[in-house]
């Protein structure tokens, strides 16, 4: 494993970094033009980059202990290169010269546990870029280049959420995104309170497949209510003369939109907590995203002393959960629920707050 020193063999010419994220209400609404409420996680990915003279792409992660190499007119392959190579297109589509780099990638996010790692890699790299060719781009038009470069590169018809997270949210606010217009803000948590989040160590195998099916199911949806897409209902109840499961779709939409709206009208953190249950049975009964493991994980954090309420977070199938806890009481409750999910023979961990060496002396 090589440090950034001695990859460049000095100081490199410039450094990024962003976070993952961790979404608290307003799941599957981004591609439907509405609202969601993320945190970024305290976990950051770091890219450090300096310009080559052998004319190549040299990109080393010193997370995976891995490097890839590419000539201007050629390819990354498949893996951590295509979201770096991803963004350096998007700069290049903007009319900009890229030149041969050295790039330099370490993270401190878990990757495949739902935070979004994938972003935070691309928004840490588009930032170095910004810094090293003096980009003009702001940081709107950042998560914009790399939600593209994860579609288009990585394959990944994902929403904007977790880039507009990665590029402009904070670890102690929640940033209220509305995805059709990309208005957002830093809203604070509910008063007293703080997070937990564990990893089922469930992999999510069917989020590619599933996500891209609810997407038409939504666009299908949209189409037979008349509307450009389900932030546009009106009325709640018109889904309901939709033939299932558009029905059920459109139905965990429209209200997680409105739960999101209600949390940031600024309620407590008992409301808030019942909503996050709200919005973890919607996904499992309505949008059919959860897994039996989420199911239960969240039971056990919903049974622990000190939590308001608990979801799945993120795609699902698969990968974390999210706890709104009193004050002082989230890392109690995480470990007591982490300890009772354990036991039923799974392999979660504690991602949030992270573990550190202090606490497991204790
Ligand atoms: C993934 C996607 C996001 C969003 C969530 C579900 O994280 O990348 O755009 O759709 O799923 O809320």
């Amino acid at each position: 494993m090589l440090s950034a020193a001695a990859f460049f063999g000095g100081a490199p010419e410039a450094h990024a970094s962003a976070p993952g994220r961790v979404n608290l209400l307003g799941e599957h609404t981004d591609y439907n033009d509405g609202f969601m409420l993320p945190v970024a996680t305290p976990q950051r990915t770091e890219v450090a980059l300096a310009s080559s003279a052998d004319g190549f792409f040299t990109l080393y992660s010193s997370t995976l202990d891995s490097s890839v190499r590419f000539a201007r007119d050629s390819s990354a392959p498949p893996g951590f290169g295509r979201y770096l190579e991803g963004c350096i297109r998007m700069v290049e589509q903007e009319g900009i010269t890229v030149p041969p780099l050295r790039v330099h990638v370490s993270t401190s996010l878990p990757v495949g546990a739902g935070l979004s790692s994938s972003a935070a890699l691309e928004i840490a790299m588009l930032r170095a870029l910004r810094i090293l060719l003096g980009l003009p781009f702001d940081d709107v038009a950042l998560a914009r280049m790399a939600q593209r470069a994860e579609i288009h590169y990585a394959k990944v018809h994902c929403g904007i959420m977790d880039q507009m997270a990665a590029s402009l949210a904070d670890s102690t606010h929640m940033l209220f995104i509305d995805a059709r217009t990309l208005a957002h803000r830093l809203t604070p948590l509910p008063p007293e309170s703080e997070l937990i989040v564990i990893d089922s160590g469930v992999p999510r195998t069917l989020a590619g497949s599933k996500y891209n099916e609810r997407r038409s199911e939504c666009d299908a949806a949209a189409r037979q209510l008349g509307v450009a897409s389900l932030r546009d209902v009106a009325d709640p109840a018109s889904v309901q003369a939709l033939p299932p499961p558009l029905r059920e779709r459109a139905r965990h939409v429209v209200h997680e939109n409105q739960r999101v709206l209600e949390a940031l009208a600024g309620i407590d953190a008992v409301r808030f907590g019942q909503l996050m249950n709200d919005s973890h049975a919607s996904l499992r009964d309505d949008y059919a995203v959860s897994i039996p493991a989420l199911d239960f994980l969240s039971e056990m954090l919903r049974a622990q002393p000190g939590v308001y309420g608990a979801r799945l977070t993120g795609a699902g199938f698969g990968g974390a959960c999210v706890a709104l806890c009193r004050r002082g009481m989230a890392a109690g409750a995480g470990r007591a629920a982490l300890a009772r999910f354990n036991d039923g023979g799974m392999q979660g961990s504690l991602l949030i707050p992270v573990p550190t060496d202090r606490e497991d002396d204790r």
